[in-house]
C-alpha cells in the first residue's frame, strides 16, 4: 500500500516536470537580461554633452551670434569664413567655364558658391580624409589632383584656408571686415595687393597662357596695368574694361578704394 502510494507519488513528478522544467528554465532566464542590460534601463544618460560627439566644441566660434546682417561684426581672425576666404579661391581657381562653375559643373561639381559647394563637392564637416573637395587638392596622383594639369597645384596657404574651414564644421559664417572703418592709408603690395590678386585673381592670371595674356603675380606685371588703367578700370567695372574677377562677385568697395589708394600712390614695390 505504501509502496504504491510512493509510486503514484514518482509517477506524479514525472508527469509534472515536465511543466516544472520549462517553468524554471523560464524563470533563469528571466533573470538574465536583468543583469545584462539593467545598468541602461536605471539611468538613459544623466549628463548628455559627456557621452554626445558634440561638434560645436570643436569650433572656435560661437555660431549663435552670428546672423546674416553682419555690418558691425568684426570678423574673428581664428574663423575662416567661407565667402571672405574659401569662395575666392574657389572662383579664381575653379568656378570657370569649362570646369566647375554650373553651365561646365564638371564630375558634377558646381564651385558657385556655398550651395553649390555644399550640395556637389563632397564636403565633409570636420573630416578632412572624407572631405573630396580636400582630397583632391592635396591628391599625389597628378590625374586626380585639381587643379589638373597644366596648372599647377593651390598653394598651401590656401590648401590651409580650405582644410581650416572644413575642420571648423565648414560653415557658411559671416562678418564684416571693415568693422574698424575702411584703412585706405599706406596700402602695401606685399601686404596687401599680392595676397588679394593670388586668391582672387591669380588661378586665371598665371600660368603659361594667362587669361587675356594678364598675368598679375609679379609686382612688375601689376604695376603695368595699374599704370594704363586697366587694373582698377576692371575691377572698379569702369565702362570700357571687363568687369574683373570674371564670374565672381564684385570686391567689395574697401578692398577697391585700397587698391585704388595703392595705385594712385604710385603703384610701388612695398
Ligand atoms: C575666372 C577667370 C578670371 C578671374 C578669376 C579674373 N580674371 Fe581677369 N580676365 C579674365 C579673362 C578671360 C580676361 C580677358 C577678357 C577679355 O578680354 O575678354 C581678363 C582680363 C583682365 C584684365 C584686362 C581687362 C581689360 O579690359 O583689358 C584685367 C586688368 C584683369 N583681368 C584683372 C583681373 C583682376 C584684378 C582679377 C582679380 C580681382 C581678375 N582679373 C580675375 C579672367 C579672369
Amino acid at each position: 500500500m505504501l509502496f504504491k502510494q510512493r509510486h503514484k507519488i514518482i509517477n506524479w513528478m514525472f508527469q509534472k516536470i515536465k511543466y516544472i522544467f520549462p517553468i524554471l528554465l523560464l524563470g533563469i532566464w528571466l533573470s538574465f537580461p536583468s543583469c545584462k542590460h539593467g545598468p541602461l534601463m536605471e539611468d538613459p544618460d544623466p549628463n548628455p554633452i559627456d557621452t554626445t560627439v558634440n561638434p560645436i566644441d570643436t569650433v572656435p566660434v560661437d555660431t549663435t551670434t552670428v546672423d546674416t546682417t553682419m555690418m558691425g561684426v568684426p570678423c574673428d581672425p581664428n574663423v575662416v569664413y567661407f565667402d571672405l576666404d574659401v569662395l575666392p579661391i574657389l572662383q579664381s581657381n575653379c568656378a570657370f567655364s569649362g570646369c566647375h562653375d554650373a553651365a561646365s559643373a564638371e564630375d558634377g561639381v558646381v564651385l558657385e558658391s556655398y550651395e553649390t559647394v555644399m550640395q556637389t563637392a563632397d564636403v565633409e564637416a570636420f573630416n578632412l580624409n572624407d572631405s573630396e573637395i580636400y582630397e583632391v587638392l592635396v591628391d599625389n596622383d597628378l590625374d586626380e589632383r585639381m587643379p589638373p594639369e597644366p596648372t599647377s597645384a593651390l598653394s598651401s596657404e590656401q590648401i590651409n584656408i580650405i582644410a581650416t574651414w572644413i575642420l571648423q564644421g565648414a560653415e557658411d559664417l559671416e562678418c564684416d571686415p571693415n568693422t574698424a572703418g575702411c584703412e585706405t592709408e599706406n596700402v602695401s603690395f606685399s601686404g596687401f595687393v599680392a595676397p588679394l590678386l593670388q586668391s582672387h585673381c591669380a588661378g586665371c592670371h598665371s600660368g603659361g597662357s594667362p587669361s587675356g595674356g594678364v598675368d598679375l603675380t609679379t609686382h612688375s606685371n601689376v604695376a603695368v596695368y595699374a599704370d594704363n588703367g586697366k587694373l582698377y578700370g576692371a575691377i572698379a567695372h569702369e565702362p570700357g574694361f571687363e568687369s574683373m574677377p570674371q564670374g565672381a562677385d564684385q570686391l567689395d568697395e574697401c578692398t577697391i578704394d585700397k587698391i585704388k589708394s595703392w595705385i594712385d600712390a604710385g603703384a610701388l614695390d612695398n
